[in-house]
């Protein structure tokens, strides 16, 4: 059988059963019923995934359908993404990731009859919008949306490319969709200025290593339905899509594509929006997205992402993945890094063995370098744990001076979303060098010895505990 969203689900009942809880009693997405209740378990410190067993549409009446989120609200669900049955550290995450990423695999065309995703198939005038379950997220927010993976291609190549684009509901079939300018809108703006409009499906719900898979950092000659395979282990199956026949394959196995057409020279507002910075961001002049056709499994389950919390940043862990490969190459001896956890869109934490000067400087460079997202990085040596910020605080606090160990770069690319911009994206950054000098003796930390430690058991002596 081939990996779905239904297997997975399956899996982390059985493999880790506390990641995942479901919700029985009928919530309404587009009254911000599901998010209400993921940001109480939020402030609690927890993160698990939730399947809502009855949701309602957008005119308010009960639907065959299910709602999954918070599927990546922790590194052990970014695991159980990839397929991993017990818990695993940042690095080996990373790692794991990048191997997979790195062997793509061909996708395996099947027969629509053979897709799962065709259960139900709706076109023309029978299309209505309002009968899916939209999600309202944050208050203030312009509209209801989905957040699902565009899947599109160049029109003069076979290359695919899926990335996440939120979409807002406007009519029965019209959505609004944001795109910053990576390869779908550079794809887009290739069929415009032919005076084309750019065909694409919006994928809601398919195995999360598909959608982990969609935050990938490729380049355009990569194809990106072949990394999606990569990161599933398996070919990702397609069918010919309903709207544009072979011209457009999607995703056999998803549990919905919503197929249409994102139009040339035309605009359409979308937002305000609780962005991954965790502010609203600002109603914008964005892309039309017209539906051609809409297809699904009968019972169909959504994945949503729950927008400007935790489950929207660990969702860009690809990221996270390749700047760590990339400092990699820049300083082999990196021991870990933390851009996820570390609560701050735009900070991370590096932690290294330091084997001579200038490499702290070195790896956070790598990191800069490699993303828009980076702005701030702490170095710190291997023996902090750059998840823990009270270990970073500590360091911070008894191996940094200012004047000698902070580095100011002026003139950056800044991200966009990101509201301390006072230019429209130049920013400026720094560089917290809290790694011990190698040049003089530093004082060692103050610990009980390891061996005393390792023979008294706090259980033997404290049952309790
Ligand atoms: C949960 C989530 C939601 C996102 N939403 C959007 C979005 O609405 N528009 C956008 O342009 N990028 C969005 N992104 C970022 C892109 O999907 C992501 O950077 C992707 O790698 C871009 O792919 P591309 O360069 O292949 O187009 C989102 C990322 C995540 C993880």
């Amino acid at each position: 059988m081939s990996r779905d969203l239904r297997g997975w689900i399956e899996e982390v009942e059985l493999k880790a059963p506390g990641e995942l809880l479901r919700v029985k009693r009928s919530v309404a997405p587009d009254r911000f019923e599901p998010t209400a209740l993921l940001e109480q378990l939020e402030d609690r410190g927890e993160y698990p995934a939730v399947l809502f067993e009855r949701i309602t549409n957008l005119k308010g009446e009960p639907t065959p359908f299910m709602a999954l989120m918070n599927v990546f609200g922790n590194p052990r669900k970014i695991g159980l993404a990839m397929g991993l049955a017990e818990p695993a550290g940042r690095a080996e995450l990373f790692q794991t990731y990048l191997r997979r990423a790195a062997q793509p695999r061909k996708v395996q065309v099947v027969a629509p009859g053979e897709a799962p995703a065709k259960e139900v198939v709706v076109r023309g005038r029978d299309l209505d919008l309002a009968a899916l379950p939209f999600f309202r997220h944050n208050y203030m927010e312009g509209g209801p949306y989905f957040t699902g993976i565009v899947g599109a291609r160049a029109l003069d190549s076979q290359r695919y490319n899926i990335s996440w684009n939120r979409m807002m509901y406007l009519d029965a079939t019209h959505m609004a969709t944001y795109m910053s300018p990576r390869h779908l809108w550079s794809h887009f703006y290739e069929a415009e200025e032919q005076g084309q409009a750019l065909p694409g499906a919006l994928v809601l719900g398919h195995h999360p290593g598909f959608h982990l898979a969609s935050a990938a950092l490729t380049t355009l000659n990569d194809d990106e339905y072949e990394v999606a395979g990569g990161v599933l282990g398996e070919p990702l199956r397609v069918t010919p899509s309903e709207a544009y026949g072979e011209a457009l394959l999607v995703p056999a196995d998803a549990e919905v594509l919503i197929e249409g057409e994102i139009v040339p020279h035309r605009r359409t507002i979308e937002g305000p929006y609780g962005e991954f910075t965790g502010y609203t961001g600002p109603e914008r002049l964005s892309w039309l997205f017209e539906v051609k056709a809409l297809s699904m499994r009968r019972d169909a389950i959504f994945i949503e992402i729950f927008g400007s919390h935790r489950d929207n940043m660990a969702a860009h862990f690809p990221i996270e993945a390749h700047i760590y490969d990339r400092v990699r190459h820049a300083v082999p001896t990196v021991k870990d890094l933390c851009w996820i956890e570390s609560g701050g869109p735009h900070n991370l934490i590096i932690s290294i063995k330091k084997r001579i000067e200038g490499e702290p400087l070195r790896a956070a460079m790598a990191a800069i370098a490699a993303s828009n997202f980076i702005k701030h990085v702490i170095v710190v040596d291997e023996d902090i744990d750059p998840g823990d910020l009270r270990e970073v605080s500590w360091a911070l606090a008894t191996r940094f001076q200012a004047e000698d160990d902070l580095t100011v770069l002026k003139g950056m690319q800044g991200h966009v979303l990101d509201p301390s911009l006072r230019h429209e994206i130049r920013g400026s950054g720094m560089v917290l060098d809290c790694t011990v000098p190698l040049d003089r003796p530093y004082p060692r930390r103050a610990r009980v010895p390891k061996d005393v430690r390792e023979r008294m058991p706090l259980g033997e002596y404290l049952p309790d505990r």
